[in-house]
């Protein structure tokens, strides 16, 4: 067997913008929706052979957050690949596109197209989605149970649809004038409980293997759902307990799904403020979180727990036997659940618990130090089944990212845990699926 090694993705959501990080004079926020602000960035990591570039995605905007920062706002994430995918030509490309709001016919085109302008690079990070539900004619968000449902649905007719034109039927015979054999083109007759679609599906398979998927969310359902179709998770695991738990999880629904246990990647976002020494780095940090108004992470507090804390006195101690019902309805089970857990393990201050990052939003993991900092962390994780890989989401300054690219990456080469140089061309290639 091959040994192991790490699968690295960078996430191109701009994570080195957020925070105050913009309004750096050399930060040119003003470019962030034209391909040219992309491009160096995608190349440096295609230079440092990282397995994939990430664009995560939502379908809604929320005005208030866009006071302080540029989030989620963006462009298309499918069309910022497709214009990527011309100025590089290994690195893979994971676009998202969310089950609850597209149709499965749109996705499997966007995606299939994607494939072919890549030349075999794509892949779909698969979410349920958390918000958008009145862009899309919904009054209230589905439950999970109802978008995991509709999200295995959506991703078999994907998958049905990109078999539908298969490669054998095109003969580009010129002599005879054949160019395609059209009893090959399978219609896919789909009646389903969420989708009906007769297909096929106006674009041909390509030669370049499949799509890799990406799964994000981590509730049982969203882990059942992961170990059917996916890939590698998309994870947020603040700490490498929360890591080597999923990790665990996953391998053991992988072979009740009759995978090998191996099959799926645990990824978790990991959020890098390096500097050249730990003072320079803390002073990144810092300097990025500065002057940040409490209301949000209030009201996410709020959201996942059901506990309003914005009354309490910073240095009032958080107890289980403060927080409701665990099993409330709420909108990301996955972060409620890490922020509970969090209370339940170390009863943290008001005061701490604002500062840690599972009350961002996000909970990835944080390494806030030196290049050398952050391979002790990543190497760490990965020799404790904490993480096969992660996603690397650079904050601070670009200056962050680029420390990542050419100190950090070059060290994990250096300690045999990742590679040298590619050894194929595709997405697939690069994760060693067929
Ligand atoms: C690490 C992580 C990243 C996510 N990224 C996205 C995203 O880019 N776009 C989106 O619409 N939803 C995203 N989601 C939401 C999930 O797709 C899912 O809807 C949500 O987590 C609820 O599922 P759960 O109950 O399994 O957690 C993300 C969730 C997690 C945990």
């Amino acid at each position: 067997m091959s040994e192991r090694k790490l699968c690295i993705g960078l996430s191109l959501a701009t994570t080195w913008l957020t925070g105050n990080a913009w309004r750096r004079p050399e930060s040119r926020v003003e470019k962030i929706c034209q391909t040219d602000f992309y491009v160096d960035y995608a190349r440096r990591a295609e230079a440092a052979k990282l397995d994939f570039l990430f664009r995560p995605d939502s379908l809604f905007l929320n005005p208030d957050t866009l006071n302080q920062s540029p989030g989620l706002a963006g462009v298309d994430p499918t069309l910022l690949l497709a214009t990527l995918a011309r100025e590089t030509s290994r690195i893979g490309l994971v676009t998202t596109a969310s089950t609850t709001f597209n149709h499965p016919y749109h996705v499997a085109r966007s995606i299939q197209s994607l494939h072919w302008l890549s030349q075999g690079r794509a892949g779909w990070n698969i979410v349920t989605a958390l918000d958008g539900n009145e862009n899309f004619g919904m009054e209230v968000m589905p439950d999970a149970d109802a978008r995991y449902d509709r999200a295995m649905e959506f991703t078999e007719l994907v998958q049905a649809l990109w078999q539908s034109f298969p490669q054998a039927a095109r003969l580009n015979d010129r002599a005879q004038g054949q160019y395609v054999n059209s009893a090959k083109i399978r219609p896919v007759n789909h009646q389903g409980p969420c989708f009906s679609v007769k297909g096929p599906l106006n674009v041909p398979a390509s030669d370049f293997g499949r799509v890799p998927f990406l799964q994000a969310g981590a509730s049982d359902r969203g882990r059942d759902f992961a170990a059917r179709v996916a890939d590698a998770i998309f994870a947020a695991t603040p700490d490498l307990e929360a890591g080597a738990e999923l990790v665990t999880d996953i391998r053991r629904r992988a072979r009740d799904h009759g995978r090998d246990a191996r099959a799926i990647r645990v990824l978790p976002g990991l959020s890098l403020f390096l500097g050249r020494t730990r003072v320079e780095a803390q002073a990144l940090y810092r300097d990025t979180h500065a002057d940040q108004n409490p209301q949000r992470k209030y009201a996410f507090i709020r959201e996942a727990l059901g506990l309003d804390v914005s009354e309490l006195a910073p240095d009032q101690r958080l107890t289980p036997a403060q927080l409701p019902d665990p099993q409330r309805p709420v909108r990301s089970r996955t972060h409620a659940d890490l922020l509970r857990r969090l209370i339940e393990r170390e009863q943290p201050t008001v005061r701490e618990l604002l500062l840690r990052p599972e009350v961002a939003g996000s909970a990835h993991w944080l390494v806030v130090g030196t290049p050398d900092d952050a391979v002790a962390s990543i190497l760490e994780r990965f020799r404790a089944e904490a993480a096969d890989g992660f996603v690397a989401l650079p904050g601070g300054s670009d200056a962050s990212l680029y420390l990542f690219l050419d100190e950090v990456v070059p060290k994990l080469v250096e300690q045999g845990v990742f590679r040298r140089d590619y050894a194929g061309s595709t997405f697939a290639d690069h994760l060693g699926i067929t």
